[in-house]
């Protein structure tokens, strides 16, 4: 089977890290979030993928020719403007077999069983199925009503929660029928969500929700992108590497024997930890990445090349690739600091601030 894989957003939630990089090559656990994908579609069989590209098309070509397609076969169509979710599968139509296909989001981490959801398609003989996954608070999706067969009745647009019925939310991976895609108008501006799901539900066609219990999350936010990795290096921790540093230290790194590692941390390659430094996982250091005497990192994502000064305290934050933090620095609660930003001696950066990339902080800026 074929899937598509919906890239061409310009990921705005979560800019500053996709100024530069589209958010599927963002880094998950130090490898671009697409490759994690094409993983998990060849563990279900799919090998076929055809990416619907817009925004900066070449950084995932480029990428893609230089480490090889790893087994899969890829195609890429790209949009000259953006043609919306339905749009851009409009679009790759010509590269299609004429069988059903699936479609992802490009954004999402999930491990739902893809061959279960087309047995359940084809058993119900539906035009569309799309994948659904519980949430705790439904009133900020677009929540997706079922009757007890899986037939869907009703899409609701973020519900007050005295409208609220289910908390089962549209996933982003749906199975579609070649047929469908003559109602998707061409090279318009279309989405699946606000235009062909009504509509298919307005002709009486038969769309379907399967309910999904796997783990599931959209890593389109900087909070939900630490999650996913908390999420990740805690389940590694949790299927049992209890030797060494879970998660794993990458080659030619050199770390000084007084460096305390605890929890679920994953260190790139060449990367230099200098005395005294403590470094308490959940926590992921790219490629290269320098620590000096004294620092505490917790619960935090660097991204390659990035050099972390003497005593800072880093929590909770992301910073981009080759940022510089300069001594004694604080940088907590969230904050996401775009590539090659450089945070002068003593800043004090908190709530979630966003540090737009090559900016230079000049010493003593900001105290929070
Ligand atoms: P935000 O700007 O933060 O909302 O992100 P986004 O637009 O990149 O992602 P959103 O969650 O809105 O879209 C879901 C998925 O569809 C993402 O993987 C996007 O890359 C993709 N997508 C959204 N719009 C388009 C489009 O016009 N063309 C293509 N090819 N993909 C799109």
């Amino acid at each position: 089977m074929q899937a598509v894989i919906l890239v061409g957003g310009e990921g705005t939630r979560l800019r500053p890290l996709t100024v530069n990089t589209p958010k599927s090559m963002v880094p998950i656990l130090n490898q671009p979030y697409l490759e994690h994908n094409l993983d998990y579609l060849k563990k279900h069989g799919i090998k076929d993928v055809i990416l619907a590209l817009g925004y900066l098309p070449h950084r995932i070509k480029t990428y893609f020719d230089s480490v090889g397609e790893q087994d899969s076969h890829l195609t890429y169509v790209v949009e000259s403007t953006p043609l919306g979710t339905a749009g851009a599968v409009k679009n790759v139509e010509p590269h299609l077999h004429g069988e059903a296909f699936y479609v992802f989001n490009g954004d999402i981490v999930t491990d739902i069983d893809l061959r279960d959801m087309y047995t359940f398609h084809k058993r119900e003989k539906a035009s569309v199925t799309i994948a659904l996954t519980a949430v705790e608070n439904p009133t900020a999706f677009g929540v997706v009503e079922t009757d007890n067969n899986g037939r869907v009745r009703r899409f609701v647009e973020k519900p007050g929660w005295d409208e609220v019925t289910t908390n089962m939310i549209n996933a982003g991976v749906y199975i579609v029928e070649p047929e469908v895609l003559k109602l998707i108008p061409s090279q318009t501006f279309y989405m699946f969500e606000q235009g062909l799901f009504p509509l298919l539900l307005k002709q009486g066609e038969k769309v379907c929700g399967y309910p999904s219990t796997g783990y599931w999350i959209d890593m389109g936010t900087p909070e939900k992108y630490l999650k996913l990795h908390h999420d990740l290096l805690h389940k590694m921790a949790r299927d049992g590497r209890d030797g060494g540093v879970v998660g794993g230290i990458g080659e030619g790194c050199s770390i000084h024997p007084s460096v305390q590692i605890t929890g679920p941390v994953l260190i790139g390659k060449n990367c230099k930890i200098g005395p005294r430094v403590r470094i308490i996982g959940p926590v992921v250091l790219g490629d290269g990445c320098q620590v000096d005497e004294g620092s505490v990192i917790e619960g935090a994502v660097l991204w390659e090349g990035v050099h972390v000064g003497a005593e800072v305290n880093l929590k909770d934050s992301i910073l981009a690739a080759n940022c510089r933090v300069a001594g004694h620095c604080w940088i907590v609660g969230g904050c996401v600091l775009g590539d090659g930003v450089e945070i002068g001696e003593g800043n004090r950066l908190g709530q979630a601030i966003r540090v737009w990339q090559g900016k230079k902080l000049e010493p003593g800026t900001l105290s929070f």
